[in-house]
């Protein structure tokens, strides 16, 4: 599809202790940096080495909080729950009210996006297209949510939504899921063929899998580095997201 396409967001924040219950500000903080990054109106594309900035493109999406919720009310686009649970895995127990989470709206309509403390180092998770429609959304740590509040480096700048978010529209992850091989795909053209994940700030270049001399596209948001050293989806990416978006997302978003 030509033009940008709308999604309406409900971020349902799922808290035991006060500081869990994230402020508007905060997620408000989030909405702006999805919509800064998925329009490549980033400020920091700048950064992206000679070789791979013609390939930083606009993904033609925009995010914006539901205004109507499942019953037809007025709505924030904002639930908060509180929890007995401290600290959520990815078993999805936060989808649920049964299990001390917050139950999703419907998939159809929103893009669901969980906000609470997670174990384990996990920064956060995601559904697939094609997955049930009762667990589909992203999952979100508090702490890696948005820019301000509770937001801590390297992970404040409100990538990590971003990454789980490509995730939800069918990106893989750059390298392939190969653990550190060579054979593994994305998918995606445009994208080096690369070894593992990257962590930190890497200096570019950074050679894998005979990638050189541009080597691995690290400063991708679907690769592991910290929050400021990713700043672009390309065009093979975009081209993927918008053909989730005409396919098995083509319910949601205008
Ligand atoms: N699912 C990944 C994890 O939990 C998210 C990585 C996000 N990276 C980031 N720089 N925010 O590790
Ligand atoms: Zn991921
Ligand atoms: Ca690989």
């Amino acid at each position: 599809r030509s033009g940008c396409t709308e999604i309406p967001v409900v971020v349902h924040v799922v808290w035991r202790v006060a500081a869990e219950n994230i402020s508007q500000a905060q997620i408000d903080s989030q909405i702006a940096v999805l919509n800064a990054d998925y329009r490549k109106h980033n400020a920091d594309v700048s950064s992206a080495p000679a070789p791979f900035a013609p390939l930083a493109a606009d993904s033609r999406v925009v995010f914006k909080l539901a205004t109507t919720d499942p019953n037809g009310n007025p709505t924030n686009g904002v639930t908060r729950t509180q929890t007995q649970v401290n600290g959520f895995s990815d078993d999805d127990a936060v989808k649920s009210a049964a299990t001390g989470g917050a139950n999703a709206w419907p998939r159809d309509q929103y893009l669901n996006i969980w906000v609470c403390k997670l174990g384990g180092g996990l920064l956060g998770y995601a559904q697939f297209p094609g997955g049930p429609a009762n667990t589909d959304g992203v999952v979100i740590l508090h702490s890696a949510f948005g820019t301000s509040g509770t937001a801590a480096a390297p992970f404040n700048l409100g990538r990590t939504a971003t990454h789980e978010v490509g995730h939800w529209l069918n990106l893989r992850h750059i390298w392939g899921d190969d653990g550190d091989g060579c054979g593994g795909s994305d998918f995606v053209a445009d994208t080096p063929n690369q070894a593992g994940p990257n962590f930190g700030a890497p200096a570019f270049p950074h050679v894998s899998c005979s990638n050189g001399p541009n080597g691995d596209m690290f400063m991708n948001y679907m690769d592991y580095v910290d929050d400021r050293a990713m700043v672009m989806f390309t065009t093979g990416q975009v081209t993927r997201m918008q053909a989730a978006l005409d396919g098995p997302r083509s319910a949601i978003g205008h």
